[in-house]
This record gives C-alpha cells, structure tokens and sequence, in this order.
C-alpha cells in the first residue's frame, strides 16, 4: 500500500491582494468543509497576502504554501524572503525552481537546489518544479532536461520531506493539458530517478474541474499543482474535492 498522501496545491503567483484574500477564503473554506482528509490542501499567496491568509484560514485545515524561498537566513538580497520569515506565518511548503522565474529571472539548477535545500534546513517542504519547453519536447528532449532538472536540482534534498512538481511548460497557463497517460509516464520516471517509491510527483499545467478526476486517478501522479484555476473558490474546490475511482 502506497502512503503517498496527495498534495493538492494553488499558486496564486501575482494575484490576490489582502482584501480579495479574505474574500476568496470566505468562499473557499465551506465548500472544502466535508473534503476528505486523505489529502493536503495548500495554497501559494504572494507574499503581501501570507499573513492575512494564515489569520483568515487560522483553524482550518488549509496549509500554506510560499511561491519561493532565499537559501539565507538573512543579508542583503533584496526583493527576496528568507525562511524565518515564512516561518513566523506558519508556512509550510515552498514553491521553488517554478518555471516563471526561471524564464524571467534566469534561476538557475544550482540556485534552485540552494533554495530547496534551506527550506528542507528550516522544517519547509520544498516543492521543485521541473519541466519541458515545447522545442525541447518536439526534439525529443524531453526526459534528457527533465532528469538534468530532478539530478542538479535535488542534489542532497531528502525525499521524504519533498514534493516534486512535473510542469511541462507548454501547458502552463495555455489550456493544453498534457495527455493524462503521458503526465503519469513522466510522474514515474521522476520517482524512479529520485530512487524514492514514496516521492509525492504533482502534475501542474492548465489543470481544470474538466481534467483533476481523470488525472488524480493516474497510478504515479500524486497531487496537482493549480494556476489559473485555483484564483476561482469554485473551481479550487471542485479540484480539492476530486474523485478517485
Ligand atoms: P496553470 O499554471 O494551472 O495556470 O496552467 C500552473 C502553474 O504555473 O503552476
């Protein structure tokens, strides 16, 4: 029997001021108050909104997650956060290596695998994101990159206390979802990679109310990791309340 207990987790990225925070968790918490518990639920505010969300949700069971995290503790890195004080809010997860910074600000493997290394040191689970651009799968490439992204980037990071994100990056915020079938083929070969039959693999990539039933009833995907979708209570909750066959 599995223990792979599924994450089921929203990256607002950069949306969600304080007061549409509070709003969307007015709606958000009761249509997730029967959802069974054989799940995580966890949602990435930016960081302006963390400390209304952790007061707002405070009592439920909704965890919080960072959209990223600095390898310091403290310095002169500015318009970074370091651990500590995602710690002080009771975050729990961070997001790293998502493909939006590696595009725009050229994160790089060794970067990333830092950050996930800090938030394993301060009691955060990382969640590392890897994936293909489309070129790099139309050339066939595609398990080369992403087995160069899970080597560099988990470099000494202990599974146990991870969560790896597979997003192929063609399907991010375009409504191409990857084949069910083939999301799950790529969520296999990163555990095997890893060498760790209890890694939590996330499948993230225009993942909708639509699709989350057929991919949560994928063998080697555990958990989803949600854009788009997730800004909506409605939506979020009918992913979180996704049905297993
Ligand atoms: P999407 O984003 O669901 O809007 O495609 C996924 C992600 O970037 O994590």
């Amino acid at each position: 029997m599995s223990v792979r207990k599924p994450v089921i987790a929203g990256n607002w990225k950069m949306h969600m001021t304080c007061v549409q925070t509070k709003q969307y968790l007015s709606q958000f918490l009761p249509l997730i108050q029967s959802t069974s518990d054989d799940r995580h639920l966890v949602i990435a505010p930016p960081f302006t909104a963390i400390s209304t969300f952790a007061e707002s949700a405070l009592g439920s069971r909704l965890e919080l997650s960072s959209q990223n995290v600095h390898w310091e503790d403290d310095g002169a890195f500015t318009a970074e956060v370091s651990p500590l004080m995602l710690l002080e809010h009771d975050v729990r997860y961070a997001i790293v290596g998502h493909s939006e910074p590696r595009k725009y600000f050229s994160e790089s493997d060794e970067q990333i695998n830092r950050r996930a290394i800090s938030a394993q040191a301060h009691g955060l689970i990382p969640i590392v994101c890897v994936g293909e651009t489309d070129d790099q799968r139309e050339r066939g490439e595609e398990e080369r990159v992403i087995r160069r992204q899970v080597e560099q980037g988990l470099e000494e990071i202990d599974p146990k206390r991870l969560v790896v994100a597979y997003e192929p990056i063609w399907a991010i915020g375009t409504g191409k979802t990857c084949e069910a079938s083939e999301a799950n083929r790529i969520c296999g070969l990163i555990r095997k990679w890893v060498d760790a039959p209890d890694l939590i693999v996330q499948y993230g990539g225009s993942v909708k109310p639509g699709n989350i039933d057929e991919i949560m009833n994928m063998s080697d995907i555990d958990g989803v990791l949600v854009g788009g979708a997730s800004l909506d209570p409605e939506s979020f909750a009918r992913i979180a309340n996704y049905k297993r066959k």
